[in-house]
């Protein structure tokens, strides 16, 4: 039975940084709150769709491992920003590719979708359904955030990175993954207005209203990755010490720290990107990876682990055995569109969108809706 060794890597991130002081122009808020209690100093507004960053970074990946892009047998496009539901959004990667021959799937667990991608991956790769493979992490939450909502505005950004998966007979790529669901608080994460539950009610994509309990979350973060870091090391048969580095979901500092104490893995050995691209979802894991490759922290044979946890909720952790080429192949024409503005002019476009409660001006028809109730189960 073949492994499915990650050959190729590279990211699609937009260039227009939103800082901690841009956000406290139009919210109450203030650098001090956010970097005390998130660790999150700036994060990214995209100008272009989710279809083009993920396209990008796919090619780059592509390139990096010496695929022809024609010779892509499966593209999974992990995360939940999706432009239309149909055709679904790997589709577009696959025609922007010229991919023609791979089979396109979207693959939504939010925030841990990259995860639950590679697995889903693996596994096809090791029953022989495909040999060469592309999965994507991909997020562009800046076009749904309630921007009136500091529990939510402040934490969040858009990205995109992306690896590729090729048959081997050598024991690397993914070696282990333990994913679950603790759905029971499956409420405590919720953005309104995006879903087949809110048809005929009034409310149109662009409704964001977002239920977030940051506490119940933080605490089922905590729990859930560590568990299943836990859990996967065991089933491994490793231990905390031969990992040579964490590649955690960043959506706060205080809690990759926390995971990492119950992990019992230095701080020194885990990559920290929250800082600089705040919770990007899907996107955090891969672009994290990237920008430890680029560091020269991955290195040959490397031990990686990787837990994440999102809304559902759901948590992953897997171990990775990196493989002996750490550095690129080639390299790939592609860039994103040329951006001209900042990324407190870009979120002003959206704002200018929404009504002061973050509702989309296009759907407050919508609003006896969301005061009448949640609508969509659970
Ligand atoms: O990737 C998906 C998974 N997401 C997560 O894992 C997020 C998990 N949750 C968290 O990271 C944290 O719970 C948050 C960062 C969301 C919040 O941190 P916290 O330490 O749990 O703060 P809190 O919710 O207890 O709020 C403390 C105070 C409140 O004021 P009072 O009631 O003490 O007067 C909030 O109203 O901070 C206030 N607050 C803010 N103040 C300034 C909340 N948001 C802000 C803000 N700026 N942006």
């Amino acid at each position: 039975m073949p492994y499915a060794s990650i050959t190729g890597w590279g990211e699609g991130m937009p260039p227009a940084v939103l800082s901690n002081e841009d956000l406290s122009t139009f919210l109450d808020t203030s650098d001090e709150w956010i970097i005390t209690r998130t660790g999150m100093k700036e994060r990214r507004v995209s100008h272009v769709s989710a279809i083009e960053m993920a396209t990008v970074a796919a090619s780059r990946a592509l390139a990096c491992a010496g695929l022809d892009p024609a010779d892509l047998d499966l593209i999974i496009y992990g995360g939940c920003s999706n432009e239309e539901a149909v055709p679904n959004s790997a589709s577009g990667v696959q025609v922007a590719l010229g991919a023609t021959r791979a089979a396109s799937i979207d693959l939504n667990t939010a925030c841990t979708s990259f995860l639950y991608g590679l697995t889903t991956a693996t596994a096809m790769i090791r029953t022989g359904v495909v040999r060469n493979a592309v999965v994507i992490g991909v997020e562009l939450i800046s076009r749904y955030m309630d921007w009136s909502n500091r529990n939510v505005a402040v934490l969040f950004g858009d990205g995109a990175a992306a690896v590729v998966l090729q048959a081997t007979d050598r024991e690397e790529g993914v070696i282990g993954s333990v994913l679950g669901c603790d759905a029971e608080s499956r409420a405590s994460l919720r953005v309104r207005g995006v879903g087949c539950g809110y048809a005929g009610k009034g409310i149109t994509f662009g409704d964001t209203l977002w239920d977030f309990d940051g506490q119940v979350i933080f605490k089922h973060a905590v729990k859930g990755m560590s568990d299943a870091s836990g859990k996967v090391l065991a089933n491994c048969g490793v231990t905390a010490d031969q990992v040579d580095l964490v590649v955690p979901h960043q959506a706060n500092l205080r809690i990759i720290e926390a995971v990492a104490k119950y992990a019992g893995v230095p701080m020194e050995k885990v990559i920290v990107t929250v800082h600089k691209y705040g919770n990007m979802s899907a996107a955090t894991v891969p672009v994290s990876l990237v920008e430890a490759l680029s560091l020269g922290r991955i290195r040959p044979g490397s031990l990686i682990l990787m837990p994440a946890f999102g809304g559902g909720l759901t948590f992953a952790a897997l171990l990775v055995r990196w493989g002996e080429r750490v550095t690129p192949l080639g390299t790939s024409p592609r860039s994103l569109s040329p951006n001209t503005k900042t990324a407190l002019e870009l979120v002003s476009e959206i704002r200018a969108t929404q009504d002061p409660h973050g509702r989309s001006r296009a759907g407050l028809m919508g609003v006896r809706f969301v005061e009448e109730g949640r609508g969509a189960g659970g």
